[in-house]
């Protein structure tokens, strides 16, 4: 990571108040969406390979923690600088795609849903039984929605309830069908595509909006018959691939806090290098440019060891916000980057809405209550809407802010504080910032000054 910014101390874990400047280069952490992919692919691909993580979140860890539980994991390593090296042995073949694992075995996820769901799907076609676990937020979010459509096409697969511990008894026959999917969901796609690859025949997902695409892209680039057109995905099983080194992108969600810091803050230039740049996953760039924020990109294409687009991306501070009106496919976009944007609504002239956005309030915790609930607390003017929120600007105060451990939020509201659309806020649990940006602190002391 280069370090060539300022340091100082008034912006320590958990507690922070205003920079007088946000200055320096960054790499983020790995994407975690695209690091749980090239993990799991690997465990069930033919042959050995390396997945090379930067700065592995507590999210991707729980990951591969699993997959070394399944017997796929040779190690986890050290690589050079902050990298983490993974080692991995697929033990499925060419024609079939299989997680390997005695059967039998308890899988924690921890905090991690796409892992949960996106394993819910792998295990649906193998033989053994395994129970997947995770920790209270985890164990509170809705698993039927992966589990509905997998029952239908002959998995057998128990929740509590709907949700976590959920037992997935195996089964040696998956039928290829044809699924409608009531909510557009990048993980339940992923889920049905691993088990379609099971299956015997054509299978087709089709989605009522857009998703981001990591699964097929990823898939099709090992050699799998995965494809997407448009919202229609489609697997023709049984199939298998091979495993392939993968060099995992910089997180383009934990450099929207940096967007949004830079966009804030008047004196701000910072640039993120490495950054996956996924066109289902850079929305949060066009909205911020739409608010009038200054942000330049440079894509340099897939690589040949991942396949998605990476590039550097510039943002300066100093240019006026103005509000916006979220809504639609623009929503899915930036499912994740939300709670950021809101702290970017919260400095903008004129009032901010965003809609349709109910998904939110499944997410690592109600996030549409916990947004509103902080920028009320920091003097922003909010309101909650049933699938989203109304805000506009107040006057900056401090405030302690209530995360329910959720990573988004207490990153969010650092952000706020560290801009001046906060006073100086206390985050009640800033460890939790780790499932999926470890050294998000340390890169906020390193930037601002
Ligand atoms: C993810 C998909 C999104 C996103 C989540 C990660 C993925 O959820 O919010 O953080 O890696 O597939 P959906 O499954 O609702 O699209």
């Amino acid at each position: 990571m280069s370090d060539e910014a300022g340091v100082l101390g008034a912006h320590g874990e958990g507690t922070v108040s205003a920079a007088g400047s946000l200055v320096g280069g960054l790499r983020l952490p790995a994407d975690k969406s695209v690091a749980h992919r090239a993990l799991l692919f690997n465990a069930m691909a033919e042959g050995e390979a390396e997945v090379t993580v930067a700065r592995p979140g507590e999210d991707v860890l729980s990951m591969a923690h699993v997959l070394q539980t399944l017997g796929a994991v040779e190690s986890i390593g050290e690589g050079p600088a902050d990298f983490t090296r993974v080692r991995l042995r697929g033990r499925g073949t060419r024609k079939a795609a299989v997680l390997p694992g005695a059967g039998g075995e308890t899988l924690d996820c921890g905090n991690a849903g796409t892992a949960m769901r996106l394993l819910i799907g792998a295990l649906a076609g193998r033989p053994q039984s395994a129970t997947l676990t995770g920790d209270e937020s985890l164990s509170a979010r809705p698993m039927e929605r992966v589990a509905v459509p997998l029952r239908r096409i002959g998995a057998r697969i128990v929740t509590e309830d709907g949700h976590a511990p959920i037992v997935v008894e195996g089964s040696r026959e998956l039928a290829a069908v044809e699924h409608e999917l009531p909510i557009a969901s990048a993980q339940v796609i992923g889920a049905l595509t691993l088990a379609g690859l099971a299956a015997q025949g054509t299978t087709t997902i089709t989605s009522p909006g857009p998703t981001r695409d990591h699964t097929e892209r990823m898939l099709a680039w090992l050699g799998a018959p995965v494809r997407r057109e448009g919202y229609v995905t489609t697997v023709e099983g049984p199939a298998g691939f091979e495993a392939r080194t993968i060099d995992v992108p910089g997180d383009i969600s934990g450099a929207a806090a940096w967007l949004v810091a830079g966009a804030l803050h008047p004196e701000a230039h910072i640039v993120i290098e490495e950054v996956g740049l996924n066109p289902s996953r850079t929305g949060v760039i066009d909205v911020l440019r739409d608010m009038g924020a200054d942000i330049k990109v440079a894509s340099d294409g897939p690589t040949e060891w991942c396949p998605e687009p990476v590039g550097t991306i510039i943002v300066s501070g100093g240019a006026p916000l103005r509000a916006i009106d979220l809504s639609g496919d623009r929503v899915a976009d930036v499912i994740d980057e939300l709670p950021l944007i809101a702290m970017a609504m919260a400095a903008a002239e004129g009032t901010s809405t965003l809609s349709g956005a109910r998904e939110l309030r499944v997410k690592e915790s109600d996030r549409i209550a916990r947004v509103v609930e902080g920028l009320r607390a920091i003097g922003a003017r909010a309101e909650v809407r049933d699938d989203g929120w109304v805000v506009s600007k107040g006057t900056p105060r401090a405030a302690a802010i209530r995360t329910d451990g959720d990573h988004r939020i207490a990153m969010s509201f650092a952000i706020a504080a560290l801009t001046g659309v906060a006073g100086t806020v206390e985050i009640d649990d800033p460890a939790c910032a780790a499932v999926s940006y470890p050294t998000f602190w340390t890169d906020m002391e390193h930037r601002a000054s």
